[in-house]
Formats: C-alpha cells, sequence, structure tokens
C-alpha cells in the first residue's frame, strides 16, 4: 500500500513514520512517498527515517520527490500536511493580527482567516489533482486550519476527503482520565468545527460520567481544560470547550499574552525549525536524537502563554505527546482494512448538527469503516455555541468564496464577521497589512 504525505518534508513527518513502524499486520503501508517543494527539507526528514528505520526487517520504503503529480499517482491514501507560506507566513499572520490587537492564532480569528485565504486556492488545486491523478485515492487532511481546508478540499472530492486533528482525542481522553475511565470504552459526545467544539457528556456503560466531574471541584481542577479555563466557567458552561476556545472566552488576556511574548508562537517556532533544518546539513549530527530533541521543546512550550495567564503552570508529562499520527493511522487502517472504530474526524455534517447545511465539515464523532467516516447524530448544541459555531462557519464560507472569486472585498467581509475581530475598519487593514506581507494572497484584487 502507497502512501504519499504532502508536506513531506514536514517536522512532524517522522511522528507518522514512527507510527507506520508499529504497524506489523497485513495491509499496512508499504512504500511512503514524500512530497515537499524543498528539497533540502526532503533530504533532512529522510535522514530521520532512516534513523527510525534501522533494525526493522519490514520498514515501509521511503521516496522523496519535488514533484506533485509524480507523488500522487498510484497513491491509496493521501496524508496533506502543507504550510503556505512556511512558518514564516505564520509569524506574519500573528503579527499583523497582534498590530491591530487582535487575535493571530494560526488557527483562530484573524490569523486563521490568512491562512485560510492563502491556503485554500492550493489546497483546491491538490484535490483536483488527486481527482485527476489518483482517483481512488482517500485524502487524510491534516493541513490547518483543518475544518475549512478539508471543506474546500470536499468541494472536489466529496466525501474521500477527511479531516483530522488531535485535540477532540486528547481532550476525551485527559476527562477520560480524571474520571478513571479507560478511554477506549468511552463515548465521547463531542461537537463543533474544528479548534471550537465541546465535549458535553462521556458515558460509559451507558451512563453519562460528565456531571460527576462538573459536580467536583478538585477533580475539574486538575487537569489541563481545568486549568485553562477554571472550575466555575466550566461549571458555568456545563461543558468542557476544547483547548481552542481559550482564544474565545479570554480573548483580551490572549492578546495581551502574545503582544507581550517575547516571541508568539510562529516566530518561536520559525526559529526553532530554521535550527533543526540547518543542523541536518552537517552529515555528523545525529539526526533522529536532534529530531526528538527538537520535537520535545515544541510540545512543552505548545500554548505556554494561554497557560500561562491562566496561571495553568507546566504541561502534564501525560498531555504531552498530541497523538494526531496516531489518529491519522486508525483513520487509515479502518478504511483500508474495513477494521470498523469510532473517531472524531472533520467530516461533511449531512444530518449531524441540525444548525448547520449538509455541507459543512464538522468536527463530530464518526463510525469508520470500508465505506469511510459516517458522522453520527448529536444532541443539538446549547444557542452560545450554536450561535459561535453558524458565525464562524459564516466566515468559513466567505473565505471559501473570496478564495473562489479572488475578490479583495469578500475577503474584507470575512474577517469583519468574525467575533474576534471588532471592526470593519480593522478588517480593511488587515487585508491590507496581510497582502503587503504575503505572496500567497497577490490574487485578491
Ligand atoms: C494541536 C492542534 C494542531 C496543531 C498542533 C501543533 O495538536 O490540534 O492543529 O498543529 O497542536 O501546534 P504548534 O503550535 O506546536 O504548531
Ligand atoms: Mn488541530
Amino acid at each position: 500500500m502507497k502512501l504519499t504525505i504532502l508536506g513531506g518534508g514536514g517536522f512532524r513527518v517522522p511522528l507518522v513514520y514512527g507510527a507506520l513502524l508499529q504497524d506489523h499486520a497485513e495491509g499496512r503501508v508499504t512504500h511512503v512517498v514524500l512530497h515537499d517543494l524543498d528539497a533540502g527539507r526532503l533530504s533532512a526528514v529522510t535522514r530521520v527515517l532512516a534513523e527510525q528505520a534501522a533494525g526493522a526487517s519490514d520498514a515501509p520504503e521511503v521516496s522523496a520527490t519535488t514533484d506533485l503529480d509524480e507523488a500522487l499517482r498510484g497513491a491509496d491514501f493521501v496524508f496533506s500536511a502543507i504550510r503556505v507560506g512556511g512558518l514564516e507566513g505564520r509569524a506574519n499572520d500573528e503579527r499583523v493580527a497582534l498590530a491591530e490587537g487582535v487575535l493571530g492564532q494560526e488557527t483562530v480569528g484573524a490569523g486563521g482567516i490568512a491562512y485560510g485565504l492563502r491556503t485554500v486556492p492550493v489546497a483546491v488545486d491538490i484535490a483536483q489533482r488527486v481527482a485527476r491523478l489518483a482517483p481512488d485515492a482517500w485524502v487524510i487532511n491534516f493541513t490547518n486550519p483543518a475544518g475549512l481546508v478539508t471543506e474546500a478540499m470536499s468541494r472536489h472530492l466529496g466525501d474521500r476527503v477527511i479531516g483530522i486533528c488531535d485535540s477532540p482525542v486528547g481532550l476525551g481522553r485527559r476527562i477520560a482520565r480524571v474520571l478513571g475511565a479507560n478511554p477506549k470504552e468511552a463515548w465521547i459526545d463531542y461537537v463543533g468545527l474544528n479548534h471550537l467544539g465541546w465535549v458535553r457528556g462521556l458515558h460509559v456503560a451507558g451512563r453519562d460520567e460528565l456531571p460527576r466531574l462538573l459536580g467536583d471541584p478538585d477533580l475539574l481542577g486538575s487537569f489541563e481544560e481545568g486549568k485553562l479555563f477554571g472550575v466555575d466557567w466550566l461549571r458555568s458552561l456545563g461543558a468542557i470547550p476544547n483547548e481552542y476556545l481559550h482564544y474565545y472566552y479570554f480573548n483580551r488576556e490572549a492578546v495581551r499574552a502574545y503582544q507581550q511574548a517575547e516571541k508568539t508562537r510562529g516566530a518561536f517556532l520559525y526559529d526553532q525549525q530554521a535550527r533543526f533544518y540547518a543542523e541536518m546539513k552537517n552529515p555528523d549530527a545525529p539526526a533522529l536524537k536532534v529530531w526528538d530533541d527538537t520535537r520535545a521543546e515544541r510540545e512543552a512550550t505548545y500554548m505556554a502563554e494561554n497557560r500561562e495567564t491562566a496561571g495553568a503552570g507546566e504541561r502534564d508529562e501525560d498531555d504531552l505527546s498530541g497523538g494526531y499520527e496516531k489518529v491519522a493511522l486508525a483513520l487509515m487502517r479502518a478504511i483500508a482494512r474495513d477494521e470498523r472504530t469510532t473517531l472524531i474526524l472533520n467530516v461533511r455534517n449531512r444530518r449531524s448538527l441540525s444548525v448547520l447545511d449538509t455541507d459543512a465539515v464538522i468536527e463530530v464523532p464518526c463510525l469508520v469503516d470500508a465505506n469511510g467516516a459516517h458522522p453520527v447524530t448529536v444532541d443539538p448544541l446549547p444557542d452560545h455555541a450554536a450561535g459561535l459555531v453558524c458565525a464562524v462557519k459564516a466566515v468559513e464560507r466567505e473565505v471559501l468564496a473570496a478564495a473562489d472569486s479572488g475578490s479583495r472585498s469578500t475577503a474584507v467581509k470575512a474577517f469583519a464577521l468574525h467575533p474576534l475581530v471588532d471592526s470593519v475598519n480593522v478588517a480593511r487593514r488587515l487585508v491590507e497589512g496581510y497582502t503587503e506581507v504575503h505572496p500567497g494572497l497577490a490574487y485578491l484584487r
């Protein structure tokens, strides 16, 4: 079985390859094709993978190419993990937004819109090529902003593109852990958009255990989301939000912390990764070790500013590795081998969430089998959550329309309608600022 990874020179590719190395079952991936625009990054990552594979007799063969069409031909699965504009682009997304006093996170608020505007045209081109060159391939989209990008691709690939994220899984696992439940035996009632969802229940043996958590302040304050959002706010909500909702519920504090930080997340990662790829040019560098140390530092500092404003302290040891490669592998296995399972995924809504139309990509528990991902029907969201979901989906639709038409005024509308952008004038200046720094937005006229 052939797996093609787009963004194959990306820093997190060894996580995927590590997960593939654990899979010895029949029907596993035997050939990995890495595609990237940058040959230097490809050779850096290839070195790490070679060290990972050392000693494994059934390690998947790895090849690398900068030719996209060649990479796609004959693929059974395509993982799309690209970063249009690189980490420099991410740092610029943050800087331009923060200068206007609004959030520049890569998936939330103004930063997410800017990143979406330059990523959607590239993702659409990929989707069209897959449809033409590898019509039987399944596409698993990792590229952020994952919900929006998956929706853009689904217009060309239908249900054969599925978006993934590890944050709902991590959230479910943490809640199960504090409740003393086995995450594998629990049904997690989670729904929303990517990075905008809520856990409303956790059912074990037919009983909802979440009220027990919400009723116990000590337990509630003992894990990441309890520390981040505070016990009182979680009890008011009666649900546990995805960690990315911290940017909404504590927006002012998050913006201030990002403005005051020595480096924004994107700028930090830009420097960190530049060091990693530079080091890989030294033939004597221990590739796997350098990669792993860099990874550990990245994970330990994830959402550090948010945790700092909340006084949440260091990350819990058990939360450090997100595990999105595990979600991707579980999804691929379920489809390729009909290993039926349940996963929280980004798929077209159909009739799961009644406030959105059938084609809206949402994040929802799905039953997965050889026919793909089937979203389950969920209870309606409370009004406050439905309001946010509808507002942000409307913004995503404006981003898709702007990418489609190249219309600058539609791009302004996307920014202006976002709940975290507080003025149409700010939206206009954001479009100006972003088009100045991003060559990938030159299409906006
Ligand atoms: C979480 C999110 C991902 C994001 C990742 C890394 O797992 O769900 O969407 O890519 O964190 O974040 P970072 O800030 O390290 O790039
Ligand atoms: Mn994510």
